[in-house]
């Protein structure tokens, strides 16, 4: 209490003491901001917002007082007063003035605010829309005008054109413009909103375009009628009845120009049957166009031709019939004759036929083609459809040719080639062999021949090779001559067989035989002795064996043997080798000697008995040297030239012989006795052979003449034919 009254008496003390000095002593208390009549008005109220102020003063004068009405941080009122309350008047508020409001007072030195406070004003006023112009002509531009005088502020409008929102660029101001050429009847209306808020305006008033008519609808006119039959003349006329200078009209058919004139166009043309085309009149003057659509109902007349052929895939030589057939629709011109025209790729072949068939007997290749005809009838003209006539070339016989020569050996290939000189392909191709099927070929391509590769394996596969063609499916077949394919089994190993034995004894026959196993013939057979290049003996022959015989084997026969066999393959075998040895009959030989030293001592006797003249000595045979005789080298023998081996018996001159080489030669003759080693006397040689063969026959108990040799042949034969099965 003590200080609350010291402090009240220091004031009073104070104020006395500013008051006598200046006789104006103020004191701000408080600022207060209030609307009138609410903080929330509707749009076009007048309200008044009251700046109360209270002071502390000691004079009974109220100071003047300055006072200052803020919207936001903008001072939008400020009055000098000396009143304690000022009131600030809006009058007509729009939505504009809503927003936060303080006022400030200020009186010297000092200053104090309000609180702030709100004023919310609601409500839009309601655009008005007006045009520039009262009556509007179709194709005038016209300025619309949108204004809202009494709001304030950035205005943002929108028109309404048949409910359509067009909105225009933002500008400062209440009204906005907008220019629109109206072409048809439109309701116009307009509202605005206020920059950055959310309100619309009300809809304007709206304005009802009525547009008076510029250009009248063109008119169609059709001769004769719009329902018209095909090859009727039709006329369209279009034109425009209005009085402007410089209207043009066009007549256009399915968006395509037929003509143009001013005023007044007209086309006229034969009526096709054609999806009901739609015909369309226009007028323009002055940018405004106006037009009429008319359909022209066309009726069609004959039916589009219908091209028929008896057979469309013809083979050379038949006959090619084609029909072109189309039948009238409506009963109209039936007195009219449809006639008809047939075409191959557009050129034409018949004209003006009636009957509507067209003939070609004995067709060829060039007749094949694309056909097609047209009906006409009553100057209307229709193509039908397009048929493609095939004509086939009948295969004629096929040669076949083998590449390589028509003689095979066994597992080489052949290629064999098959063609005929005439046919459409595809030509299939058989190649058979005798009367099996080989293989079979299809060839796409004109004059291109099949080429057959036959693996001749063996021989079962040689024989007559022939071909046969076909085409049109297989419906036409031609067989063509063959050829005969020899096939050569090369040769197999051949297997040398001594008949006789390997030993043989001295003076008797040997034969060998050489035998093939597999081969075509002929065969050559030939015979070696050991280490001899050349054969002593051939022989070709189709047998499957060849033989070699030697009636009378001598020592220098003796050795090793093998043979060769070959035949047109050209594939050379040789046998295994052989080894003969010739052995001698010592009693026998014994026997022979004394026989000969007997005739020696009867001759020398003889000789001395007479005059002897100088005779050749004969070496004497040493019979332990006969006995075994092994491989000489000889001069290489010919080779057989066919006229045989000597087999007679004059080969036997096993006394006083002195050649060691007293074999034969394959030519049969005897060679002429040495210098070196002559005989003592000269034996007369008949009588000599004739006394040893003799002595052969007595020991051998067999008659020495030819047919030993052929017994002896005729069981070879056999053994032959035995071994061949
Ligand atoms: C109020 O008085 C002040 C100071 O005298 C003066 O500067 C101001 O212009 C006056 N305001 C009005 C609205 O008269
Ligand atoms: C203004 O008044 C309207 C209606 O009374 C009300 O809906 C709106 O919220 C008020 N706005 C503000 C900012 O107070
Ligand atoms: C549009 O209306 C406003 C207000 O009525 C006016 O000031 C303005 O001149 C008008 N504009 C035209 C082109 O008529
Ligand atoms: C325009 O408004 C009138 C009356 O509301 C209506 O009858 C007419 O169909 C409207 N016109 C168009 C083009 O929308
Ligand atoms: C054409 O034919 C249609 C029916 O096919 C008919 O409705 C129409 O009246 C005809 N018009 C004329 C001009 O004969
Ligand atoms: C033009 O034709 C229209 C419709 O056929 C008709 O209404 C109009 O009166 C005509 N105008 C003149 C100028 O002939
Ligand atoms: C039409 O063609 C057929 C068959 O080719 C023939 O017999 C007939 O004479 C032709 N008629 C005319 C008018 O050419
Ligand atoms: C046949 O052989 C030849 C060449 O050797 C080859 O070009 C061809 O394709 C063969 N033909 C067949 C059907 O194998
Ligand atoms: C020939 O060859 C064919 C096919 O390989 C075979 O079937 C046939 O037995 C052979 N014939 C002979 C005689 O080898
Ligand atoms: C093929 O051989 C057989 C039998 O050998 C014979 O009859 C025929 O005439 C021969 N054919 C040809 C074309 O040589
Ligand atoms: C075999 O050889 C002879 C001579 O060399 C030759 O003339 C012939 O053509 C050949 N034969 C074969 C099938 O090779
Ligand atoms: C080949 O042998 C056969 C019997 O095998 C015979 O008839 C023919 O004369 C012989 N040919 C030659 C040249 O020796």
């Amino acid at each position: 209490m003590t200080s609350q009254t010291t402090c009240c008496l220091l004031l009073l003390t104070l104020v006395r003491c500013s008051w006598t000095d200046n006789k104006q002593v103020v004191k701000l208390v408080e600022a207060t901001l209030t609307f009138s009549p609410d903080k929330d008005v509707k749009s076009g109220t007048t309200v008044y917002l009251n700046c109360n102020v209270r002071i502390s003063t000691i004079s009974t004068d109220t100071p003047s007082l300055q006072y200052s009405f803020y919207k936001d941080t903008h001072v939008t009122y400020a009055k000098n007063s000396s009143s304690k309350i000022v009131p600030y008047r809006i009058e007509n508020v729009r939505a504009f003035h809503s927003g936060t409001y303080h006022c400030i007072v200020k009186s010297g030195t000092q200053k104090i605010p309000s609180e702030y406070r709100q004023l919310n004003v609601t409500g839009l006023q309601t655009p008005f829309l007006s045009l520039s112009n009262d009556k509007i002509t179709e194709g005038e531009e016209v300025t619309l005008n949108c204004s809202a005088p009494n709001e304030e502020g950035s205005l943002d409008f929108t028109f309404f054109i048949n409910s359509i929102p067009i909105k225009v660029p933002l500008r400062s101001g209440t009204f906005a413009e907008m220019n629109h050429i109206f072409n048809r009847e439109a309701n116009v209306s307009c509202k605005f909103q206020l920059v950055n808020q959310k309100e619309d305006s009300p809809i304007s008033n709206v304005q009802h375009i009525v547009l008076s008519e510029l250009l009248p609808k063109p008119i169609i006119i059709v001769h004769p009628s719009q329902n018209v039959t095909e090859g009727d003349r039709v006329t369209i006329e279009c034109h425009s009845n209005s009085s402007l200078p410089d209207v043009e009209v066009h007549l256009q058919k399915d968006s395509k120009i037929l003509s143009f004139d001013n005023v007044r166009t007209s086309s006229s043309f034969i009526a096709l049957f054609d999806e009901n085309p739609e015909y369309l009149c226009q007028s323009e003057a002055k940018s405004v166009r106006k037009s009429t659509e008319m359909r022209l109902n066309v009726q069609e007349l004959f039916s589009r031709p219908l091209l028929k052929a008896e057979a469309s895939d013809l083979s050379e030589g038949q006959t090619l019939r084609l029909n072109c057939s189309s039948v009238y629709l409506t009963a109209k011109r039936l007195n009219e004759p449809i006639t008809y025209t047939f075409q191959k790729y557009q050129q034409n072949l018949i004209s003006d036929n009636q009957t509507g068939i067209y003939t070609i007997s004995g067709v060829s290749n060039q007749d094949e083609g694309n056909y097609s005809c047209h009906a006409t009838a009553w100057r209307v003209r229709k193509a039908s459809n397009n048929i493609y006539i095939r004509v086939h070339i009948l295969v004629t016989k096929p040669k076949i040719q083998i590449l390589e020569s028509s003689e095979v050996i066994a597992g080489h290939k052949v290629h064999m080639k098959c063609l005929s000189d005439r046919g459409s392909p595809p030509v299939m191709y058989t190649l058979m062999r005798n009367k099996d099927v080989i293989s079979r070929l299809t060839v796409m391509t004109d004059k291109m021949p099949a080429m057959f590769n036959v693996t001749v394996l063996n021989e079962t596969l040689a024989g007559l090779y022939w071909c046969e063609a076909a085409n049109r499916g297989g419906s036409h077949v031609v067989s063509g001559s063959g050829v005969n394919l020899t096939v050569i089994v090369p040769v197999t190993k051949p297997i040398l067989t001594i008949i006789s034995g390997n030993s043989v004894a001295e003076g008797s026959g040997v034969t060998l035989m050489c035998q093939v196993e597999k081969g075509t013939p002929p065969f050559t057979f030939r015979w070696f002795r050991n280490g001899e290049r050349s054969a002593f003996y051939s022989n070709t022959t189709d047998k499957q064996f060849g033989v070699y015989e030697n009636k009378s084997v001598g020592k220098q026969h003796g050795g090793k043997y093998f043979c060769q066999v070959t035949n047109r393959a050209n594939k050379t075998m040789d046998s295994r080798v052989l080894m003969i040895t010739v052995t001698m009959n010592i009693w026998k030989h014994i026997i022979i000697g004394l026989c000969v030293v007997i005739l020696l001592l009867l001759v020398l006797f003889y000789i001395i008995k007479s005059k002897c003249p100088p005779a050749k000595r004969a070496k004497n045979a040493d019979p332990d040297r006969n006995a075994l005789s092994t491989l000489k080298h000889e001069e290489p023998p010919q080779e057989s030239d066919g006229t045989g081996y000597p087999g007679e018996e004059s080969n036997v001159r096993v006394s006083c012989h002195a050649p060691e080489v007293d074999f034969p030669s394959s030519n049969g003759e005897f060679p002429p006795p040495t210098d070196t080693e002559p005989c003592p006397d000269r034996v007369p040689l008949m009588a000599t052979r004739h006394a040893c063969s003799e002595l052969r026959h007595s020991l051998n108990g067999v008659p020495d003449n030819m047919n030993a040799t052929s017994v002896e042949y005729a069981e070879l034969h056999h053994r032959g034919i035995e071994a061949e099965q």
